[in-house]
């Protein structure tokens, strides 16, 4: 899917790589650009409309689907990162509410859109939803519920939307501040995931550490397990019927 002319959702968009994702689809011609952030953001494009959006705050959620008529595409982008302590269930619970809580309600709420305009969701994940790290222990769970949850949401009912998990590596945001590791910087994160998106990769690696395991991934046991459950989606299994 191309981003010319599209209508485009990015959550937290006043910083990191959601900001960055703003110029990089005013670059590349989209026609409106909502972002949706926690605190006023203003931006000096015509095309960018600032929309209060928490997305752990169903209120703001509902205000924001009242005030957006047509999308295309969906950027779930707005994250923390706490760098979990795994005995601390509060702190576990605060990240799962904004990464995969948040992710949800954001998507319910739009996917009527997204479907109406056969558009596309793209969840920015991180590399370790697909291995675990000591500092960010449940990012394996979140980011595979957030790719189910997108990809059963779409499924549903035969409805049809383009879903994107974007896994990314080390990006240079206020998020890995503390980190003292090679890190890439968001605006090329943002054109890759872009890049990604118009190629119609399902699975986008957008930064030199993640793109060493992507064509692994796509080979994997996993992802052929992934292919192989599809296979008994309803839609799927109708078709073979
Ligand atoms: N940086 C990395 O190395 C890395 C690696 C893998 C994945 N990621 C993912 O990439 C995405 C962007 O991260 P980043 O590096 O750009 O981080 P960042 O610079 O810390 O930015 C995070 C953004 O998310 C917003 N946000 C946080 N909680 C929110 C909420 N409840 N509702 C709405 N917005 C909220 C923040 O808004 P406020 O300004 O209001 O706090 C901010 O705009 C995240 O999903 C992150 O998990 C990043």
């Amino acid at each position: 899917m191309n981003i010319e002319s599209k209508t485009i959702l990015i959550t937290g968009a006043n910083r990191g790589v959601d900001r960055a994702l703003v110029e990089e689809t005013l670059n590349r011609g989209a026609k409106r650009v909502y972002g949706g952030t926690r605190q006023p953001f203003k931006h000096s494009d015509q095309r960018v409309t600032p929309v209060i959006l928490d997305v752990t705050n169903a209120e703001q959620i509902q205000k924001a689907i009242e005030s957006i008529a047509i999308l295309d595409i969906l950027v779930n982008n707005a994250g923390i990162d706490p760098h979990d302590d795994l005995s601390d269930r509060a702190g576990i619970e605060r990240h799962l509410a904004v990464n995969l809580f948040g992710t949800h309600g954001v998507t319910q709420a739009f996917l009527p859109l997204l479907v109406r305009s056969q558009g596309a969701i793209v969840n920015v994940l991180s590399l370790a939803a697909l291995a675990s790290t000591v500092q960010s222990g449940i990012r394996d769970l979140e980011g595979g519920c957030v790719l189910n949850d997108a990809i059963a949401a779409c499924s549903l009912g035969g409805t049809w939307c383009e879903v994107h998990a974007v896994f990314a590596g080390s990006v240079d945001t206020d998020m890995t501040r503390s980190l003292d590791i090679p890190k890439a910087s968001p605006e090329y994160v943002a054109r890759a995931i872009l890049d990604g998106m118009e190629r119609r990769e399902e699975d986008i690696f957008p930064d030199p550490m993640s793109a060493g395991i992507a064509a692994g991934w796509r080979s994997s046991v996993s992802k052929m397990l992934e292919r192989q459950f599809s296979d008994y989606a309803p839609e799927n299994m109708a078709k073979r019927a």
